[in-house]
C-alpha cells in the first residue's frame, strides 16, 4: 500500500523513489536489467509506490501512470494538437541532417492538417475495403511460400520473414496492383529494406540510456551505426515510393488516394517513408507473439481451424470472435509500446497530484494489461476473455481501457486498421494451412528492444493440415 505525503503548502506530494544526484535512479534500473526490462522495473515500481508515481530515467523526469481512468483522464487533456515522446536519437539525427519526416515527428499545425488527410484515408469506416485484397494477396504467398519451402520442417528466422511480410503487405497497400505486378523487379530492394528497419530499432534501443548529444559528440560505435541504419532506410524508403509514384497517379491504392488529396510530393515521400517505418517493426513483432503463443496452444489452434471453417469472405475471417481475441490478448501482453506518452499543454491533477504543463507523462499499458483488477488471471494467455456473455458483457475483462495497444485519441495509431486486418487474416491463413508446434518448449521471456521482441528466437515447425 502506498502512503500519499503532503509537502509544506498542503499539496499531495507525488511518491517518488529516492536517487542519488545528477544520475537518478540510472543504477537501480542497470541492477533491474537495463532498459530491455524497463517494463518489469516500472510495473515493480507501481507496485510499491502506486498508480501515478514520479521518476527521472537518466536525464530525463517522468510521471509513471497506471490506472486506467486516470490514462483516460490524459488523453481527454490531450489538447487539439496531442505531443508524445519522439525518442531523442532520432530528433537529432532529423536536426543534424536537416530531414523533414513523417507524422510521427511533426506537431502543431503541421501535424494537424496533414492529419486530418490520413484520417479520411485510413481511418473512415469503409477504409478497411481498399487495403483487404492486398493484405489477402500478399498473405496468401506468404503462407504458400512456407507451405514450399519448410512443411515438416523447422520455419527458420521467423522475424526475418515477418518483417518481410510486414514491408510487403505496405508496398502492396500503398500501391495496389501494380506492387503485385512489379514484385519480382523491387524484391531485393524490399528485403534489403526489411533488413535495415529491423536495425534501426536494434541500434535505436542500445542508445537509449545515454543522452543522444553526448553519444553522437563522441561519435561512439551505436550513434554511428544508429546513423548508417537510418541513412540507408530514409534514402531506399524515398527512392521505393518516388519510383512508385508516377505509376500511382491515376489513384491506385493508398499512394494513389494520398497524391489525389493534392499533397506536394516531397511530403508524400516523407508520410509514406515513416508508414514504412511504422509498419515494420511493430506487426512483424505482434504477429511473432501471436503465433509463439498459438504454436504453444494445440487446442487452441484446434478451436480456430473449427471457428475459421464457418466463414468465406475476407471480411468475415476479420470480425471473428475467438480470432479477434487471439489478436487482442498477444497485444494485451506484448503491447508494442509498452508505454504510451504525453506532454499536457496546461497544468493538471492526474491523481490527485499536481503535474505541471510539459512534464513527460507515460501510461504503463505493461502494467495496466497485467494487473488483475483489470483482467482476471493477469498473466495467462485467455483468448477467450474477449468473447462476450449472454449479456453482452466480455467474459474476462474488468476493463478495456487498460489494454490501448494502439493508443487512443486524436493522436492514436494511424495504421491501426491496416495493422489490425494484416494480423487476422494472415493468421487466419496460417491455421487453416497448418498446425504449428514449439521446438523448444521452455517459454520464452519478453524483452525490450523499443518494442518487445523474444529474448530469444521463436522456433516454429509446420505441418500441413
Ligand atoms: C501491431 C501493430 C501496431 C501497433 C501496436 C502500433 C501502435 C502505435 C502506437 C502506440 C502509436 C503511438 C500513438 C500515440 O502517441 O498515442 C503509433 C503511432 C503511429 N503508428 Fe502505429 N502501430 C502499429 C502498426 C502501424 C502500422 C501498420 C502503421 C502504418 C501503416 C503505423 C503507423 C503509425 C504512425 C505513422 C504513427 C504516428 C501517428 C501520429 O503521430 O499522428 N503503425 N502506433
Amino acid at each position: 500500500m502506498w502512503r500519499r505525503a503532503v509537502s509544506a503548502c498542503g499539496e499531495a506530494e507525488m511518491p517518488s523513489p529516492r536517487g542519488l544526484p545528477f544520475i537518478g535512479t540510472v543504477l537501480d534500473i542497470f541492477a533491474a536489467g537495463g532498459t530491455s526490462r524497463l517494463h518489469e522495473y516500472v510495473d515493480a515500481r507501481h507496485r510499491q509506490l502506486g498508480p501515478v508515481y514520479r521518476e527521472s530515467i537518466g536525464p530525463v523526469k517522468c510521471v509513471f501512470v497506471s490506472d486506467p481512468s486516470e490514462m483516460r483522464r490524459v488523453f481527454s487533456l490531450e489538447g487539439k494538437c496531442p505531443r508524445h515522446l519522439q525518442p531523442d536519437p532520432w530528433v537529432l539525427y532529423n536536426k543534424m541532417y536537416g530531414c523533414k519526416r513523417g507524422l510521427f515527428f511533426m506537431d502543431g499545425e503541421e501535424w494537424l492538417r496533414f492529419r486530418r488527410t490520413m484520417n479520411t484515408l485510413m481511418l473512415r469506416p469503409d477504409s478497411g475495403d481498399a487495403v483487404v485484397k492486398p493484405i489477402d494477396t500478399v498473405a496468401d504467398e506468404l503462407v504458400a511460400r512456407w507451405a514450399r519451402k519448410y512443411s515438416g520442417d523447422e520455419l527458420p528466422r521467423l522475424d526475418r520473414e515477418l518483417y518481410r511480410w510486414a514491408i510487403d503487405i505496405m508496398m502492396a497497400v500503398l500501391t495496389g496492383d501494380k506492387y503485385l505486378k512489379h514484385r519480382l523487379e523491387l524484391e531485393d530492394v524490399v528485403d534489403r529494406f526489411a533488413s535495415v528497419v529491423h536495425l534501426i530499432f536494434e541500434e535505436s534501443a542500445r542508445l537509449s540510456l545515454i543522452p543522444a548529444k553526448m553519444a553522437a559528440f563522441l561519435k561512439i560505435p551505436a550513434w554511428k551505426n544508429f546513423v548508417s541504419a537510418i541513412d540507408e532506410a530514409i534514402s531506399l524508403a524515398h527512392d521505393l515510393t518516388t519510383r512508385m509514384i508516377p505509376e500511382c497517379q491515376n489513384g491506385e491504392g493508398l499512394l494513389g488516394a494520398i497524391l489525389a488529396e493534392g499533397i506536394e510530393d516531397k511530403d508524400v515521400i516523407r508520410i509514406v517513408a515513416d508508414l514504412f517505418i511504422g509498419a515494420g517493426d511493430t506487426t512483424a513483432n505482434s504477429t511473432q507473439w501471436i503465433l509463439y503463443l498459438l504454436a504453444r496452444n494445440p487446442n487452441l489452434q484446434e478451436e480456430l481451424h473449427v471457428e475459421l471453417q464457418k466463414v468465406y469472405g475476407c471480411d468475415e475471417v476479420a470480425q471473428l470472435p475467438l480470432l479477434r481475441g487471439v489478436v487482442k490478448e498477444a497485444l494485451r501482453l506484448y503491447p508494442t509500446a509498452p508505454f504510451l506518452t504525453r506532454y499536457l499543454p496546461q497544468d493538471n491533477l492526474i491523481g490527485g497530484y499536481h503535474v505541471p504543463a510539459g512534464d513527460l507523462i507515460l501510461l504503463s499499458i505493461y502494467t495496466s494489461g497485467r494487473d488483475e483488477k483489470n483482467f482476471p488471471k493477469p498473466n495467462e494467455f485467455w483468448p477467450h476473455r474477449w468473447t462476450r456473455d449472454s449479456d453482452g458483457n466480455y467474459k474476462g475483462v474488468s476493463n478495456c481501457f487498460a489494454s490501448l495497444p494502439f493508443s487512443m485519441g486524436a493522436r492514436s495509431c494511424i495504421g491501426r486498421k491496416i495493422a489490425d486486418l494484416q494480423m487476422t487474416l494472415t493468421t487466419a491463413k496460417v491455421i487453416q494451412r497448418f498446425k504449428m508446434e514449439l521446438i523448444e518448449k521452455k517459454s520464452i521471456d519478453m524483452t525490450l528492444r523499443l518494442v518487445p521482441v523474444p529474448s530469444r528466437p521463436v522456433r516454429l515447425r509446420l505441418t500441413e493440415r
